[in-house]
C-alpha cells in the first residue's frame, strides 16, 4: 500500500503485506463460513447516525470511567492472543501503546509475553482475561498472579468450551513458533512442551464443564471485579447480574467460535435493557471506525473493545502502530461526536442512531 494508512482498514492491508500468511490468517480469520465475521462489521453499517444541529461543540470530552477507572475514551483493547506473531515485542509493545494513549488494556490468557513482563513494562490500567483451566488450582494460581501484578479486573471468557473451527488455521497447519509460545501466562506443568501447538494448548486448558456455579467459585477466590465475556442474550445477561458479576462483555469472540451467532451490535440493546443499568455492559466485534464506537454507545454500551485493529497496528508498525490505530479511532469518535452534536459520551443517546426498524 502506498503512503501512510488513514484508517483501520488500511492498517489491515499493511498487516497483510507485513506478515507471513499463517500469522495474518490467524489474526484475521473467523469460524467456518465466516458469516458472523462479516456480519460483525456489516451490521454496524445498517445503523445510521442522526445528528443534532446547532449544539455548541467547540469542546468535546471523550473521557469516561470503566469500573471506576478513568480513561481517555470509551475504547479499550480486547484480549487477543499471541502478539509475538504480529511483532517481536509482542504484548509489551501493545501495553506500552495502551499506556501512551491512556487506554485500558485487557491482556489475553494466550499472551506470548509473561504477565509479569507486561505488568512491569507499562503503567496502563490492565485487566486480565481468564480461561478457566480444567485444574481449578492452577486457575487460582493464575488469578493470584494477575492480582499480584496489579491487574484490576478478571474478564472470564465463557464462549469457548471448545475451540471454534477456523478453517484457515487448519489449512495452514497453524503452529505456534517457540518465540511466540504460550508460556507467558499458562503454567508449564499443565501444557508441558505441547504448548507450542494450538490444539494441544486448547485441550489442556479449556474446560467444557464450566458452568454458572464456577462463576461463583471464581468470585470467591479473588477480590478483583469479575466480568463475563461472551454474553449474547438477555437471559444470560440476567443470570450474570444474578450471580453478581461486575460487568458483561457482549461478544462473539470476534466471530472465531460459533459461526452464525448474531453480530454483537444487533443484540447489544436487548442485553442492555435486561441489565437495567445494574452493571456496565461492554461490547466488542467489528468496531473499525469512530462511528462504530458512537453507535455502540448510543445503543447502551459503556465502552467498546477492539481486537483485530490493535493487532493490525502492531503487525504493521509495532508499538507506534497500535498507538496510531487507537488515536485514529479516538479522532474519528471525536469528529463523530462533534458532527452529531454530542460534547460528552453521556450526551450520546438512543435518539442519535436509527435502523430501518425504528419509527421515530
Ligand atoms: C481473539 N479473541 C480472544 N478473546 C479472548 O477472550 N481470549 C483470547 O485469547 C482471544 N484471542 C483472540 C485472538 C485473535 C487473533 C482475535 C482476532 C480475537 C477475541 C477478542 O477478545 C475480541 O472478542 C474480538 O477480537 C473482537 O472483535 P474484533 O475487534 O477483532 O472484530
Amino acid at each position: 500500500m502506498a503512503g501512510e494508512p488513514v484508517n483501520v482498514n488500511e492498517f489491515e492491508e499493511l498487516a497483510k503485506e507485513a506478515l507471513p500468511k499463517m500469522n495474518y490468517d490467524y489474526f484475521s480469520g473467523g469460524a467456518e463460513d465466516e458469516y458472523t465475521l462479516k456480519e460483525n462489521v456489516e451490521a454496524f453499517k445498517r445503523i445510521s447516525i442522526q445528528p443534532r444541529i446547532l449544539v455548541d461543540v467547540s469542546k468535546i470530552n471523550m473521557s469516561t470511567t470503566i469500573l471506576g477507572y478513568k480513561t481517555s475514551s470509551p475504547i479499550m483493547i480486547a484480549p487477543t492472543g499471541l502478539h509475538k506473531l504480529a511483532h517481536p515485542a509482542g504484548e509489551i509493545a501493545t501495553a506500552r501503546a495502551a499506556a501512551a494513549s491512556d487506554t485500558i488494556m485487557a491482556l489475553s490468557f494466550a499472551s506470548s509475553c509473561t504477565l509479569e513482563e507486561v505488568a512491569s513494562s507499562c503503567n496502563a490500567v490492565r485487566f486480565f482475561q481468564l480461561y478457566v483451566y480444567k485444574r481449578r488450582d492452577v486457575s487460582e494460581l493464575i488469578v493470584q498472579r494477575a492480582e499480584r501484578n496489579g491487574f484490576k479486573a478478571i474478564i472470564v471468557t465463557v464462549d469457548a468450551p471448545r475451540f471454534g473451527r477456523r478453517e484457515a488455521d487448519i489449512k495452514n497447519k497453524m503452529i505456534i513458533p517457540p518465540m511466540a509460545n504460550l508460556k507467558g501466562v499458562i503454567s508449564h506443568e499443565v501444557v508441558s512442551d505441547k504448548g507450542s501447538e494450538l490444539q494441544a494448548y486448547v485441550s489442556a486448558t479449556k474446560d467444557a464443564s464450566l458452568s454458572w456455579k464456577d462463576i461463583a467459585w471464581l468470585k470467591s477466590i479473588t477480590n478483583l471485579p469479575v466480568l463475563i465475556k461472551g454474553v449474547l442474550t438477555s437471559e444470560d445477561a440476567l443470570k450474570a447480574v444474578e450471580v453478581g458479576v461486575s460487568g458483561i462483555v457482549v461478544s462473539n469472540h470476534g466471530a472465531r467460535q460459533l459461526d452464525y451467532s448474531p453480530a454483537t451490535i444487533t443484540v447489544l440493546e436487548e442485553v442492555v435493557s435486561a441489565v437495567q443499568g445494574k452493571i456496565p455492559v461492554l461490547v466488542d466485534g467489528g468496531v473499525r471506525r469512530g462511528t462504530d464506537v458512537f453507535k455502540a454507545l448510543a445503543r447502551g454500551a459503556q465502552a467498546v473493545m477492539i481486537g483485530r485493529p490493535v493487532v493490525y497496528g502492531l503487525s504493521a508498525k509495532g508499538e507506534n502502530g497500535v498507538k496510531t490505530v487507537i488515536n485514529m479511532l479516538k479522532d474519528e469518535l471525536e469528529l463523530t461526536m462533534a458532527l452529531a452534536g454530542c460534547c460528552t459520551v453521556k450526551d450520546i443517546t438512543r435518539q442519535h442512531v436509527r435502523t430501518e426498524h425504528d419509527r421515530h
